[in-house]
C-alpha cells in the first residue's frame, strides 16, 4: 500500500517513518490504560490529524469508532493538505467511519468520547493552554496527547499537568526515550 503520512519538521522522510512506527505502538500502549473497550462505537477527535497517521493509529485499535480529524494545515507537516489526507483515508479503506475537516481547534466545536493528538501543541506556545480548555469543552472522558514537553525549571510534565489541573487529571505518562527525552504520551482523564 502506497501511503505517505508526511515528513515532520526537523526530520527526514526515513526518520519520520521510523518515528511513526514507534509512536504507533506507544499510542496503542496508551489506549490500553483507559477503560474503553476496543469494539466500542465511540466518537474520537484527532486534533491536528495531518495526513491521517494518528487517525490510522486510533482506527486500528478502536475497530468500530467514528473518528474525525481536524487540521488547519498550517505547515508543520511538510506539504500536507486536506485533499492528500482524504486520499490517505480512501487508501486505508476507512472512509466509512473516518473523516478529516479543515478547521482550527480554536474555532471548532463538537462532542467526543476521546480526544487524541500527536505533535501539535508544542508549537503553540502558551496558547496551548487555551487549546486544552477547548478540548475540555468537547467533554471527552479521556484526552491522550503525544508531544514534546519543554520547561525551563526541570520537570516539564509536572509543569504541563499543573497548568491543566482544573481540566484533566493524569492517568499515566508514557516515556518514549527512543524518540526523545522530551517526547511523552500523557493519558489524561477529564475532571
Ligand atoms: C507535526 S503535525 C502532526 C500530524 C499528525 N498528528 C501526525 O502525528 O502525523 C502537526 C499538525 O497539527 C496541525 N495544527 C497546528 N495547529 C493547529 C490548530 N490550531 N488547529 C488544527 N490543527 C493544527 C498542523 O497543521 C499539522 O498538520
Amino acid at each position: 500500500m502506497d501511503i505517505d503520512f508526511g515528513t515532520y519538521h526537523h526530520s527526514t522522510t526515513v526518520e519520520s517513518e521510523k518515528l511513526r512506527s514507534i509512536i504507533y505502538k506507544k499510542f496503542h500502549e496508551a489506549f490500553n490504560y483507559i477503560p474503553i473497550s476496543r469494539d466500542s462505537k465511540i466518537n474520537i477527535l484527532d486534533v491536528g490529524s495531518g495526513l491521517g497517521f494518528t487517525i490510522k493509529i486510533a482506527a486500528d485499535f478502536y475497530i468500530n469508532a467514528n473518528i474525525t480529524g481536524i487540521d488547519n494545515f498550517s505547515g508543520s507537516l511538510v506539504d500536507s493538505s486536506l485533499s492528500k489526507s482524504l486520499k490517505n483515508l480512501v487508501t486505508l479503506g476507512i472512509t466509512d467511519r473516518c473523516t478529516i475537516i479543515e478547521a482550527d481547534i480554536f474555532d471548532y466545536t463538537g462532542i467526543f468520547d476521546l480526544v487524541i493528538s500527536n505533535l501539535v501543541f508544542h508549537n503553540m506556545g502558551d496558547r496551548r493552554f487555551n487549546a486544552y480548555r477547548k478540548i475540555y469543552n468537547y467533554i471527552p472522558e479521556y484526552f491522550i496527547t503525544g508531544d514534546l514537553f519543554f520547561h525551563n525549571d526541570g520537570n516539564a510534565v509536572q509543569y504541563e499537568l499543573s497548568r491543566m489541573a482544573d481540566l484533566f487529571k493524569p492517568v499515566c505518562t508514557i516515556n518514549v526515550p527512543e524518540i526523545s527525552s522530551n517526547y511523552k504520551i500523557l493519558v489524561l482523564k477529564r475532571l
